[in-house]
C-alpha cells in the first residue's frame, strides 16, 4: 500500500510497503492520510513498480541541474553520471567510481523546472542514473518495495535550493555543533605510533611557531590492532600523556575500527562472543571478516545492546581525557573472508597442475576479494525486536550506528561537553551526532577539486563541518600541491593533514624552508579567521542553512561554477587548484568584490573587482580570499591553539559601499551552554557616508569577552579607513 502524508512546510511523504526504520528522520510524519496514489506518477516523476524494484523516472531539460548525493565522486552538478548508494571502502577515487563510503539519498533538481527535492529513506543500494544512459532522463532504481520517499516541492511558489536544504534538515535534524577547537589545524599520519613520536610532533609545532589543535592516533597505538587496547610499551601512562598534551593545547584523537580481533583470551572478543553481540551467519556462527587485525568479528551495531556495550568500552578513553574519536572501516570494510581466501588458494593450487587456467581468472578472483557484496549478504544483525536482518538489507546504516554508540558514550560520560566525532561511513542523519571526512584521497591536483565539490555537496546533506585529507592521503605530495591544498584548507571546516604509511611525509616542516614559511602563514591565516568561521558555522547551524554554499545558492544564474564557494555569508573562496598557476579565473557574481591576496594574515593586497569573470593573480605564497560587497569579516590575532587565551580584540575587515551589517556570535566553544542561551552577540553596522563611515555597535546576549574592535574598512575605490572602538559601548 502507498500512503501519502503532508508534513513540514512543503514535504510530502510517500510510503512504499513497510520500510525499515533507519532513524534518518527526526520529525514524526504526523497524521498520515492513507491514500492510494492517484496515478502512476508522483509530482512529475513516473513510477514503475516492478517485480523486485521501484523505478522513478524524470525527464530533464537542458537547463535542469541536479545537486546533492553528499559524498560522491564527480561534478557538483550530478548530471552525466551513474551513482550507486551502497557504502564501500574504495581507496581509489577515480572518476569512474560510482560509490564511496557514505549514502546520502537526497537530490535537488532545478533550472528549467522549479527547484524541488527528493529524499529516499532506504538503507540499502539505490541506483541513480542522472542523465548518463539517456542525457535527458534521470532514473532512480530502488531494488525494494519497502521505503519512504519524501518530496520537497511547492505548487504555490518557486523554492530556492537553500529552502529545500533547510526543509531536508527540518526533517532529518540540525547538524551537531562541534567544539571550537575543531576549527584549528589538525595533524595526522598513518602513523605516529607511540607517545614519543606524538610528543616530538607536538613540540615541533610549537618550536616552529605553527598553530595546531589536534594530533591523531592511527591504528598502531593499539596492542596488535585490538580495538580498545593501548600498547603500554608505546604509551606507558596514557592518561598522563593526554593531560600533558592538553596543557600544551593539543587534543589527541584515537582511531576506532569496528572489527574485534578473534584472539582467545582477548577480553572484548570473549565478552562479545559470550553475550552474542557480534554479527552472525545464517547458521548462527559468528561471521569472520579480515581487516587490519587479521580475522575479526563485526559488532552488531543494529542491536541496541551492542551499542550500549560499545559505548561502555569507550569510557576508559574518556576517563583518560580523550574528547574526540575517529571511526574508520565502518562501511563495514572487509578485506576478505576465510572462505573467499580459501577459494583463491584452491585456484592457485589448481594452477600448479593445470597450465590452461588463464592467469586472468586469478587476477579477477583476487580483485573481487575486498568488500565483495556476497559477504554482506552472508551475515545478519538483530533488530531491537530480536528479528534477524541481513547486513545487505541495512548495509548503509552500519557506520552511522557505530557513531551512535560512540556519541552515546559522550552523552553518558561527558554530558555537557561538546565532542568531536569523525566517521568515515555515513547515512542520512549522521550529521546530528557526528561528521565525516572524505576518506582515502590521493595527492593529486584532481582531488583538490573533489575536495571543493564535496564540501558543497556534503553541506547540502547537512554535513556542514567536513573536509578531505589535506595534502592527499595516498601517493607523494609535491611542495606546490601541499601549499595550494593548505590554502584551500583555510576554508575547509575540517583542516586535517593526513597521509598514508609509506608516502612522503607531509607535516609542514617536511619540505624546504620557503614552503614551511608559506604553510605557516596559511595556517595562521586560518587561525586569524576563526572568529568569523566559528560565528558563521554556529549561526548556519541555528538557521539550518549550509555553511559552505555554491554560488547559485546566494546569487542568480551562477549554476556552473564548481570550483568556488561561499564560506559563510561574507567570504568567497576561489582556491588555486591547478599546478604551475600564478592565479586563476574567478566568476564574481552580481555585486562588487574585494579581492584580497594574502601573504600573511596581516599582510593583504586588495583590489575592488566589478561583477564578471576576472583573472586573479595569486602567486604561490599568497592565499586568495574575496569579500562580498557590503560585508564584514571578523578576525583576531592567530593563537597557537584555540582557547590559548581569551580573544579580547576583534579585528573587523569590511568592504562597504553602502551599508554592511554583521552579527558576531561567540560562546564558550566547549559545552552546550549555548543551548541554554549562554552566548554573546555583537551587532555591527557600518554605513559608508561618502569618505567616512558611521559605525554602530550593539551587544546582545551575555557580556562579550571582546574589549576592543579594530576596524579596517575598504570603500569602492579600495581605499582603507581605520579606527578602533572600545567595548562595552
Ligand atoms: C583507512 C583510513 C585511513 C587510515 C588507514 C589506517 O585507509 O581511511 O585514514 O589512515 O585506514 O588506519
Amino acid at each position: 500500500m502507498i500512503m501519502n502524508a503532508q508534513i513540514l512546510n512543503f514535504t510530502r511523504l510517500y510510503r512504499f510497503g513497510r520500510p525499515f526504520s533507519t532513524g534518518a528522520v527526526v520529525c514524526e510524519a504526523g497524521e498520515f492520510e492513507p491514500a492510494a496514489l492517484p496515478t502512476n506518477a508522483i509530482e512529475g516523476m513516473n513510477v514503475n513498480v516492478g517485480e523486485n524494484s521501484v523505478v522513478f523516472t524524470l525527464a530533464l531539460s537542458p537547463a535542469d541541474r541536479v545537486y546533492g548525493l553528499g559524498e560522491a565522486v564527480g561534478a557538483l552538478n550530478k548530471r552525466g553520471k551513474k551513482y550507486r548508494l551502497y557504502t564501500t571502502d574504495d581507496p581509489v577515487h577515480t572518476p569512474d567510481k560510482e560509490n564511496l563510503y557514505g549514502s546520502h539519498p537526497f537530490v535537488m533538481v532545478g533550472g528549467a523546472v522549479s527547484p524541488f527535492g527528493i529524499f529516499i529513506d532506504y538503507p540499502s543500494e539505490i541506483l541513480f542514473d542522472i542523465g548518463f544512459t539517456k542525457h535527458d532522463v534521470m532514473e532512480i532504481v530502488i531494488p525494494s518495495h519497502n521505503f519512504n520517499i519524501y518530496l520537497f516541492a511547492s505548487p504555490e511558489r518557486t523554492l530556492t535550493f537553500m529552502e529545500i536544504v533547510r526543509e531536508y534538515l527540518l526533517l532529518t535534524g540540525a547538524p551537531c555543533c562541534l567544539p571550537k577547537w575543531a576549527f584549528g589545524y589538525q595533524q595526522s599520519r598513518w602513523s605516529y605510533p607511540d607517545a614519543v613520536s606524538i610528543a616530538e610532533t607536538a613540540a615541533q609545532f610549537r618550536k616552529l611557531d605553527i598553530p595546531c589543535d589536534a594530533i591523531y592516533m592511527d591504528i598502531d597505538y593499539m596492542d596488535n590492532f585490538k580495538v580498545f587496547t593501548i600498547d603500554e610499551k608505546k604509551f606507558p601512562n596514557f592518561a598522563a600523556f593526554t593531560g600533558t598534551l592538553k596543557k600544551e593545547g593539543f587534543r589527541l584523537i584515537p582511531i576506532i575500527d569496528p572489527g574485534v580481533k578473534c584472539e582467545d583470551g582477548y577480553g572484548f572478543y570473549e565478552e562479545g562472543k559470550h553475550r552474542r553481540l557480534f554479527c552472525e551467519t545464517k547458521d548462527g556462527s559468528f561471521f569472520k571478516a579480515a581487516v587490519w587485525p587479521g580475522l575479526t568479528h563485526l559488532p552488531d551495531f543494529l542491536n541496541p545492546q551492542t551499542r550500549r556495550w560499545w559505548a561502555g568500552l569507550c569510557r576508559a578513553f574518556l576517563e583518560s581525557g580523550i574528547e574526540g574519536f575517529w571511526l574508520d572501516m565502518n562501511e563495514p570494510s572487509v578485506f576478505y573472508t576465510p572462505e573467499a581466501m580459501q577459494a583463491v588458494f584452491n585456484l592457485v593450487e589448481d594452477m600448479r597442475t593445470n597450465p590452461d587456467i588463464p592467469k586472468r581468472q586469478l587476477q579477477e578472483m583476487v580483485n573481487a576479494l575486498s568488500n565483495n557484496r556476497s559477504y554482506f549478504k552472508a551475515f545478519y544483525h538483530r533488530t531491537h525486536l530480536g528479528d534477524r536482518v541481513s547486513n545487505d538489507e541495512v548495509h548503509n546504516l552500519y557506520g552511522t550506528l557505530m557513531a551512535e554508540a560512540v556519541a552515546d558514550a559522550f552523552a553518558t560520560h561527558l554530558p555537557d561537553k561538546r565532542y568531536f566525532l569523525l566517521s568515515r561511513s555515513s547515512y542520512a542523519g549522521l550529521h546530528r551526532i557526528a561528521t565525516i571526512w572524505t576518506g582515502d584521497n590521493m595527492s593529486w591536483w584532481e582531488h583538490m577539486l573533489s575536495h571543493i565539490r564535496m564540501l558543497m555537496s556534503l553541506n547540502m546533506a547537512g554535513i556542514f563541518y567536513t573536509g578531505a585529507d589535506i595534502g592527499g592521503f595516498g601517493c607523494d605530495v609535491s611542495p606546490e600541491l601541499m601549499v595550494r591544498w593548505v590554502q584551500l584548507g583555510v576554508f575547509s571546516p575540517l583542516f586535517r593533514n593526513h597521509s598514508a604509511f609509506g608516502t612522503r611525509r607531509q607535516e609542514p616542516w617536511a619540505f624546504d624552508s620557503a614552503t614551511l614559511d608559506i604553510l605557516r602563514a596559511a595556517i595562521k591565516l586560518r587561525y586569524a579567521l576563526i572568529p568569523y568561521s566559528y560565528s558563521e558555522y554556529m549561526q548556519c547551524v541555528s538557521e539550518l542553512s549550509s555553511f559552505i554554499r555554491p554560488l547559485m545558492f546566494d546569487f542568480d544564474c551562477q549554476f556552473d561554477v564548481e570550483d568556488q564557494f561561499m564560506y559563510g555569508r561574507s567570504v568567497m573562496a576561489a582556491p588555486v587548484h591547478e599546478p604551475n598557476a600564478a592565479g586563476r579565473y574567478a566568476l564574481l557574481p552580481q555585486v562588487h568584490w574585494l579581492y584580497c591576496s594574502l601573504l600573511r594574515h596581516d599582510d593583504w593586497a586588495v583590489s575592488v573587482l566589478p561583477p564578471g569573470v576576472h583573472y586573479i593573480d595569486c602567486p604561490l605564497e599568497r592565499t586568495p580570499l574575496l569579500i562580498r560587497e557590503n560585508s564584514i569579516v571578523t578576525l583576531s590575532e592567530p593563537l597557537n591553539y584555540v582557547g590559548e587565551r581569551e580573544v579580547e580584540c576583534l579585528r573587523v575587515v569590511a568592504f562597504v559601499t553602502g551599508t554592511a551589517s554583521y552579527t558576531y556570535y561567540e560562546d564558550d566553544g566547549l559545552t552546550y551552554a549555548y543551548k541554554r542561551g549562554i552566548f554573546s552577540l555583537i551587532h555591527i553596522e557600518i554605513v559608508n557616508s561618502g569618505g567616512a563611515y558611521d559605525i554602530t555597535i550593539k551587544a546582545g546576549g551575555v557580556p562579550s569577552k571582546i574589549k576592543r574592535i579594530d576596524f579596517e574598512i575598504y570603500g569602492s575605490d579600495a581605499s582603507l579607513w581605520q579606527c578602533s572602538r572600545e567595548l562595552p559601548i
